[in-house]
């Protein structure tokens, strides 16, 4: 059993040099304690974490597992890495049938201070990478197989890519998804006319669930990011991003259970073995940088998350013993800048994209990938299944991290014209009311009355000339707080 598994615990950590590679932050840096079980080393900063991986550690060849239902595709005593060779198969096979997509230069390339190109695998049909993987197991299937169907657990994306290409082949899927599936995302399966189960109260259920479900009807089981041929599959991303960004210096990719980004490192460190791959993880959802500390998958507790496609607990053994050695760096990010990376990507790019595909981005919003300035980078926008509700509060949360959504609360006359006045003050500004509230009975003064404002700004020195004037013309002023991205200095 890999060290820490048996009790779920990470080891212990001891302050230790900074690394040259990470930078000049005076952030702490932490590595396991003894030289013999350095796993990872990792630089905490406010906006979130960065781990390096550590190469001299041998990656395990086998696992123990306490799984009681095993696929024998995943099977965690023999991981399967994946080669060039399966990735250039997959290409070969599914492009009549997946879109290439284009990834064009970012309009805002000057100002992250970074020649960006942006991959738009959110652009396919079902809105996700994941038919890639999804046609090219499907294909590889036998005809008796292609008879019987399939059957898998996701969160969404995956189930429906192949609900799509089940559909298109004719060949019968079943899906789990867990209850807290968005549900856009299940409606879209039963348009495809997939068989929908809403069960399991996360990933880790719904698969389970499913796992039995398939030995019960004599269904193969395809894991949505560790089957092999599901790797294979994504990596053909990398390949088309070789071929569109000639010599990337850097590729970012979002991490969920990590057959994402061990299919593309496989194209990419193949073909362009200088080009840095780098992996990113939530902070709601950390389970591959957990798996790095751990020197195997652990079982990861996960937290609601606005990138719900990457909120996997544990990844999977094939996908980690392939991605481990190609990556370079993982980047476990904030959920703000989540937020924030999905209204940028609206406002400039205008691309609709979900939060799990938005994380790239927001690694460089966060500054925690500041050693790319100048260089040519690609991100990944790897999917756009957003609900439509969660889309407007991620787009409020991102207003409010830069500082364009402000609140405060400011004591006025409640004489008649008080209330006035003080939206007078507003409007001359230019400032607009999102929401406005007035209260009385807990104020000492019968003559005054309390008002609290949500309002909408240009940008933060907006919102402090609107603080300015509120305090010189009113008492008892009170002011939202400097923002994370202001914080950072960051905001345009
Ligand atoms: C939009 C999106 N991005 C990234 C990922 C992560 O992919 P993987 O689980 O293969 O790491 C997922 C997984 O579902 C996803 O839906």
């Amino acid at each position: 059993m890999p060290s820490g598994e048996k009790n779920g615990e990470t080891p212990s950590k001891t302050t230790v040099t900074v690394p040259k590679s990470v930078g000049n932050d005076s952030a702490n840096v932490k590595a396991d304690n003894s030289n013999k079980n350095i796993k990872a080393k990792y630089v905490i900063k406010s906006s979130g974490t960065v781990l390096l991986p550590n190469h001299d550690i041998p990656v395990p060849t086998k696992f123990n597992t306490t799984e009681n239902v095993l696929d024998p595709f995943c099977d965690p005593e023999k991981p399967q890495k994946i080669s060039f060779h399966d990735v250039t198969s997959a290409a070969f096979l599914i492009k009549d049938g997946v879109a290439k997509t284009p990834c064009p230069r970012s309009t805002s390339s000057d100002s992250y201070g970074m020649d960006l190109y942006l991959k738009k695998d959110f652009l396919q049909v079902t809105g996700s990478f994941k038919e890639r993987g999804a046609r090219y197991a499907l294909l590889c299937l036998s005809e008796q197989q292609k008879k019987t169907g399939v059957i898998s657990a996701s969160l969404g994306n995956h189930a429906q890519a192949l609900s799509y290409h089940g559909w298109k082949l004719n060949i019968p899927v079943i899906v789990v998804m867990p209850k807290a599936a968005p549900i856009m995302k299940i409606q879209k399966c039963r348009n495809y006319k997939a068989t929908v189960i809403v069960d399991g109260n996360d990933m880790g259920e719904a698969k389970t669930i499913a796992m039995k479900m398939a030995q019960d009807k004599g269904m193969l089981y395809i894991n949505g990011y560790d089957h092999p041929q599901i790797m294979a599959g994504q990596g053909t991303i990398g390949l088309e991003i070789l071929e569109q960004v000639p010599n990337p210096d850097a590729v970012i990719i979002p991490v969920g259970g990590g057959g994402l980004i061990a299919g593309i490192a496989t194209a990419i460190k193949a073909l362009s073995p200088n080009t840095t791959v780098i992996g990113v993880e939530s902070e709601k959802c950390p389970s591959f940088s957990q798996a790095m500390e751990n020197n195997g998958p652990i079982h990861t507790p996960i937290n609601n998350t606005l990138a719900d496609g990457l909120a996997v607990p544990k990844v999977g053994y094939n996908a980690y013993v392939t991605a481990l050695p190609l990556i370079d760096k993982m980047v476990v990010v904030k959920e703000e800048w989540i937020a924030l990376a999905i209204l940028r990507l609206v406002e400039e790019e205008k691309c609709v994209v979900e939060g799990a595909g938005a994380s790239g981005l927001a690694a460089v919003l966060a500054g925690q990938l500041n050693e790319l300035k100048g260089k040519k980078v690609v991100i990944l926008l790897c999917g756009g299944n957003i609900d439509t509700t969660v889309f407007g509060r991620c787009l409020e949360r991102g207003l409010a991290a830069e500082g364009r959504l402000v609140k405060f609360q400011a004591e006025v006359s409640d004489r008649p014209g008080g209330i006035y006045d003080l939206c007078r003050l507003l409007s001359h500004l230019g400032v607009s009311i999102k929401d406005i509230m007035h209260e009385r009975a807990w104020l000492r003064d019968i003559y005054t009355v309390s008002v609290k404002v949500v309002c909408e700004t240009r940008d933060w020195s907006h919102s402090m000339e609107l603080k300015n004037e509120l305090k010189k013309h009113y008492t008892n002023v009170e002011f939202s707080e400097e923002p994370m991205a202001i914080l950072n200095n960051l905001a345009s």
